[in-house]
């Protein structure tokens, strides 16, 4: 293992060179090109649905797990399916942050085939459904119309540019038309999404939101799930285009170095587990704003409709030069987080079931998250 005070250089475009103990140098590179390709390969198919489906699959979704079959029938129908080997049975045991991730694929559908002048038949769970977990049964099946009457949606514009954006915010707070522009984008289908600015209850959320980290990086089975899924490199990135990305030269250089490594990440006594709090912990203290989406139950219909309330957001924000932070881990139904639960619907919940909590701010550009592409989810 070579030494740690090897020397890090960085040179143009994001390259490491790092000196070995040999005295030669590795090239380390930029963040993987292939995992991202997908972006760039949105809207590049003949077919419809694989047009609109190559949109669809830049949803956001919980560790970016990317859980969307689909089967094609006919020349107008597809049936939509959850891949059950990729869902969080730990922070997510009732596949509640799945199902708002195909409810957000759904709605990026839905904006793309109104681009092409199609208006979607959405059925959700037309076999039915069961509230503690997914199954085999469809997500929805989904008639593809064509429609004189349906017109384009101009959110669709930002689907391309739409991140969730983690980085630590600007001490800049976010204009109050803004929040209330974001707050009446999120209240659709049934959903209610509520927006505050710096307010005393967002310094109560910085602190929750907070402690909800710490809490779920220090809950061992909790945090070996996030582990598991971390792709730390570019290497590791391109060969799973999926889950937590530690992409880039840093990354690439830590883990060679031994510093970033599923061992290091996973240990609370390792300086990459202190470093990892560190850096959550200016996350959650930069938040100039919050904002939450609401639904009136706990239905799996509530939960797509909350994934597709919560991408129209994203994708306003993204108009309006916001950034956009999940939150999830207060939101979580596992029993170390209860208190935590409890809390956070006391203070926001007013009886209604809290489906995404999030930060948002002012921030620098980052680029998208890799994405498995269309190949990975045609049945
Ligand atoms: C239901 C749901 C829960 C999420 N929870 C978190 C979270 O707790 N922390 C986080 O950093 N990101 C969270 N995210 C964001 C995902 O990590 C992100 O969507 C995914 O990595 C893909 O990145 P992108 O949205 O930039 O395309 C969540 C997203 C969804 C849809």
């Amino acid at each position: 293992m070579p030494s740690r005070r090897n020397v890090l250089k960085l040179i143009g475009g994001g390259t490491v060179l790092a000196a070995t103990a040999t005295g030669g140098f590795l090239h380390i590179s930029a963040p993987s090109k292939p995992a991202r390709a997908p972006w760039k390969k949105a809207g590049q198919y003949e077919e419809l649905r694989r047009w609109c489906l190559s949109y669809a699959l830049l949803a956001p979704n919980p560790h970016n797990r990317q859980p969307w079959l689909v089967e094609l029938q006919g020349d107008d129908t597809l049936t939509f399916y959850c891949d059950l080997e990729r869902r969080l049975p730990v922070t997510d045991p009732f596949d509640r942050q799945i199902t708002i991730g195909c409810g957000a694929f759904l709605e990026l559908l839905t904006l793309a085939a109104a681009q092409r002048g199609y208006r979607l038949n959405i059925t959700p769970f037309p076999d039915g459904e069961d509230f503690t977990t997914l199954d085999k049964r469809p997500i929805a099946q989904v008639e593809f119309v064509a429609d004189p009457e349906i017109a384009p949606d101009p959110l669709f514009a930002y689907v391309l540019d739409r991140r969730s954006n983690k980085e630590v915010y600007k001490p800049i707070d976010v204009p109050a038309e803004a929040l209330t522009t974001l707050a009446q984008t999120g209240n659709v289908f049934g959903t209610k999404a509520t927006t505050i600015g710096d307010t005393e209850l967002a310094t109560k959320l910085r602190e929750l939101t907070r402690q909800a980290h710490l809490k779920e990086v220090t809950t061992p089975d909790a945090m070996q799930e996030s582990v598991d899924l971390m792709r730390i490199g570019a290497h590791e990135v391109t060969a799973n285009p999926d889950g937590i990305e530690l992409d880039g030269p840093m990354f690439t250089a830590g883990k060679w170095l031994g510093l970033t490594t599923p061992e290091t990440m996973g240990d609370p006594e390792t300086y990459a587990f202190k470093e990892g709090v560190r850096l959550y912990e200016a996350m959650a203290l930069s938040a100039r704003a919050f904002g939450w989406i609401t639904t009136p139950d706990g239905s799996r219909v509530a939960q797509l409709n909350a994934g597709r309330a919560h991408v129209r957001l994203n994708l306003k924000a993204t108009e309006l030069g916001l950034g956009i932070h999940p939150w999830s881990q207060a939101l979580q139904e596992y029993e170390e987080m209860s208190s935590l639960y409890d809390e956070v619907h006391n203070l926001l919940g007013g009886g209604a079931r809290i489906q995404m909590l999030f930060r948002i701010g002012y921030s620098t550009p980052v680029i998208p998250t890799p994405r498995r592409g269309l190949d990975a989810h045609l049945v």
